[in-house]
């Protein structure tokens, strides 16, 4: 079966971005000049993805504004001539079939998901989480949708996954399973921050799935895990009972932009691969480089308020 549709959950309070995302949503945080989650987004639709659902909570409104026609700024570009931007604008207002559904309380990633089933209806889907971009081609949710529709009939869930530290796999949900290829596993179980001596292995679940439309009866009946709240996770870990899970280790790069390591990284690799930014941006890091090796107390002066 085809996937068509994708949620893209974007309604968690983004904590660790404070205090930038004191009044703005972290997935409106520009990535040079275009905000996080239009590059979710454009995988998506580079996936094939012909229908989004993006989960807003409080304080999201930009996000519905930024993918909304914005008819003052397009009166005001036309008047100016100023024709490449009016077709820019215009663009992002049409870039798939989009629509919004709040999350009144942000009450954990499986909660969010459970608020997509009525939109989703009884059909593989595919989530997209707001703040993980992806360097990758085929697009990472693409490589996931392909296993997804090679396996079990067309029908299976499939999670993306990652090898990581084994300090660093308490931050993530570790997966259980078994290798079926070089790059897909077969999961077994699977658990949210564990902690690190008893990670069952250092396969971390990362922001892409497909999910079969079964995972929402099990996200009604799921208590709240980690944290205290209601983790996707658990809810998936109940599923692969029922039915085969797989994971994925995508072909990519995967940059963590909802905290500032992956959000810096993800600046600077965009940065490099733009032309128009490219040359005078690695001259600019070379010397800030050699500065900081011949001197570097002066580089790293505090910059902040
Ligand atoms: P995170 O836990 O990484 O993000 O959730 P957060 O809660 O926004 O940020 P921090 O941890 O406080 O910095 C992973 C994804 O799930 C969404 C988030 O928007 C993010 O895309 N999410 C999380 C929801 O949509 N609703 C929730 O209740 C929790």
């Amino acid at each position: 079966m085809h996937v068509k549709k994708a949620v893209i959950p974007a309604a968690g309070l983004g904590t660790r971005f404070l205090p930038a995302t004191k009044a703005q949503p972290k997935e409106m945080l520009p990535l040079l000049d275009t905000p996080i989650i239009q590059y979710v987004i454009q995988e998506a639709i580079d996936a094939g993805i012909e229908d989004i659902l993006i989960i807003t909570g409080r304080g999201k409104r930009a996000i519905e504004d930024h993918f909304d026609r914005s008819i003052e700024l397009e009166t005001l570009l036309h008047k100016a001539n100023k024709l490449d931007l009016l077709e820019m604008v215009r663009n992002v207002s049409n870039l798939a079939d989009i629509h919004f559904i709040r999350q009144k309380e942000p009450l954990g990633l499986g909660h969010a998901i459970s608020c997509a089933q009525k939109h989703v209806g009884d059909e593989p889907f595919a989530v997209l989480l707001g703040d993980e971009i992806f360097a990758s081609s085929p697009p990472c949710i693409k490589q996931l949708i392909e296993e997804s529709e090679r396996l079990d009939g067309g029908q299976a869930s499939v999670i993306g996954c990652m090898e990581v530290s084994r300090e660093e796999i308490g931050r993530y949900g570790a997966i259980k399973g078994d290798r079926l290829g070089p790059q897909l596993y077969r999961i077994e179980d699977m658990v949210e921050k564990p902690r690190p001596e008893v990670a069952p292995s250092c396969l971390a679940i990362i922001g892409r799935y497909v999910l079969h439309p079964s995972i929402f009866d099990l996200l009604q009946v799921v208590k709240p895990g980690a944290g205290g709240e209601i983790q996707l996770t658990d809810a998936l870990r109940e599923l692969a009972k029922k039915r085969p899970v797989y994971s994925l280790r995508p072909h990519g790069t995967r940059h963590d932009v909802g905290e500032l390591p992956g959000y810096l990284e993800a600046t600077v690799s965009l940065a490099l691969e733009r032309p128009d930014l490219a040359g005078q941006f690695r001259d600019f890091l070379r010397t800030k480089l050699a500065i900081a090796e011949n001197a570097p107390h002066r580089a790293t002066q505090k910059l902040r308020p």
